[in-house]
């Protein structure tokens, strides 16, 4: 083999998947505190709401097969803990045994799970004890998890046990853009994020309990902020945006500590890059001005992306040693052909920092299908398949072939 054809491939039984979270797709999930939000007006987007959503709780396996289809090995969706827990100590058996089949049907189609427990959503009688900045909110969370890990750890193959803790706890206490909807509250900002910590150490243990063997990780959103210039002053603010807002959901110097011991693997979720400039006029965002980076694309999300960032990020864990999943990764565009330039040079990046040393052993675009995103509703999309929102149609885009071909050769194409 040559060193170009050998640059191409990648390592031997890596997994090629797509992810997903519960509400965004499913439909019909009321017993959380996103429908209650989303009943609010001015919140979402168009007024979109999440009532149908893909109606993915009745439609799995068409959509299973499409990701069959597209040579997939591995997926990764949440399970709804307001479905399994509607009221404290009170477990659904029906709602088990539906995502018992749901799970059954990815392995039958040879696709393996990896199952998130926390994805943004949460059953509103745990909102309304104060969610996830209330005190003991981590034991609240537990029961539900040695739930999922008696009832479902046999189906499942990897498990990542809290969806981007940094980024739920200021979209819901600090932007408002998440429920409970609270602007500014940096306190309740840290609240959230070590409750998750503390979540995720508990499940860690419950799940390795039981299934010694499953990888256990979270997914971290990673952030890339850029010095707008070689200043001191500039380096500072980039310094400062990268170590509040990206970071595992720890105390500072607990990182190590945390990945060496509750982590088999690290689960990075890497979509933007920003620019960061010190303002002396800017006291309330810490004298911080942060702005796309000229002369990069900017997504629908409104922020600008770069696929030479991935290689970046990655190599920002190479030193904590542990295999690292990309559990998602994707951009929100119209432009399906941006998106497959785009996947493309994203995963050359990878394989440059396999190159480097970086230890990844999986890819999950994000998304499979168009879907509620958030705030946004329906109008933002990141899907690799096409779904008409009147009949929920789906048709794969050119992209979704690309990454299908990609996925069936373990490689990139000449
Ligand atoms: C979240 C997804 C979301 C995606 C695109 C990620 O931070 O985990 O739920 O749809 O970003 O905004």
């Amino acid at each position: 083999m040559t060193d170009a054809a050998r640059a191409t491939r990648f390592p031997e039984g890596f997994l090629w998947g797509t992810a997903s979270a519960a509400h965004q797709v499913e439909g019909d999930n009321r017993n959380c505190d996103w429908w209650e939000f989303e009943q609010q007006p001015g919140r979402i987007a168009n007024g979109d709401t999440s009532e149908i959503a893909n109606d993915n709780y009745h439609r799995y396996r068409e959509d299973f097969a499409l990701l069959r289809q597209l040579n997939q090995n591995a997926h990764r969706l949440s399970i709804e803990w307001s479905r399994i827990e509607p009221s404290q100590g009170e477990f659904d058996a029906r709602q088990i045994r539906h995502y018992r089949d749901v799970l059954g049907d990815l392995r039958e189609q040879g696709i393996e799970p990896m199952v998130t427990l926390h994805h943004f959503t949460s059953p509103i009688w745990f909102a309304s004890k104060g969610g996830w900045s209330a005190p003991d909110a981590a034991h609240g969370f537990l029961p539900f998890v040695r739930h999922v890990v008696d009832q479902l750890g046999d189906l499942v193959g990897l498990w990542c046990t809290i969806n981007e803790p940094t980024i739920y706890g200021a979209n819901g206490w600090v932007f408002g853009e998440f429920p409970p909807g609270r602007k500014g509250d940096v306190v309740g900002l840290y609240s959230v994020t070590s409750n998750m910590r503390k979540a995720h150490e508990l499940a860690y243990g419950a799940i390795k309990r039981k299934w010694p063997d499953a990888p256990v990780g979270l997914s971290h959103h990673k952030l890339l902020f850029l010095p707008a210039s070689d200043r001191r002053r500039d380096r500072w603010a980039a310094q400062t945006s990268q170590m509040v807002l990206d970071r595992w959901p720890v105390a500072p110097g607990q990182l190590r500590r945390i990945v060496e011991s509750t982590c088999d693997y690290i689960g990075i979720a890497h979509y933007w890059g920003q620019m960061c400039a010190f303002d002396a006029r800017r006291p309330r965002d810490q004298f911080i001005r942060r702005f796309n980076v000229p002369g990069r694309p900017v997504t629908d999300m409104g922020l600008s992306a770069d696929p030479s960032w991935m290689r970046t990020v990655l190599n920002e864990l190479r030193e904590l040693g542990k295999p690292v999943y990309i559990t998602e990764n994707g951009l929100a565009t119209g432009d399906d052909e941006w998106r497959s330039r785009y996947i493309t040079e994203t995963l050359a990046n990878v394989l440059l920092a396999i190159g480097d040393g970086v230890d990844v052993r999986g890819y999950f675009h994000w998304t499979n299908t168009d879907n509620f995103e958030w705030a946004r509703g329906y109008s933002t999309r990141f899907g690799l398949i096409d779904v008409d929102r009147k009949s929920l149609e789906r048709t794969i885009k050119p992209s979704g072939h690309l990454y299908g071909r990609i996925a069936a050769a373990n490689a990139l194409p000449d």
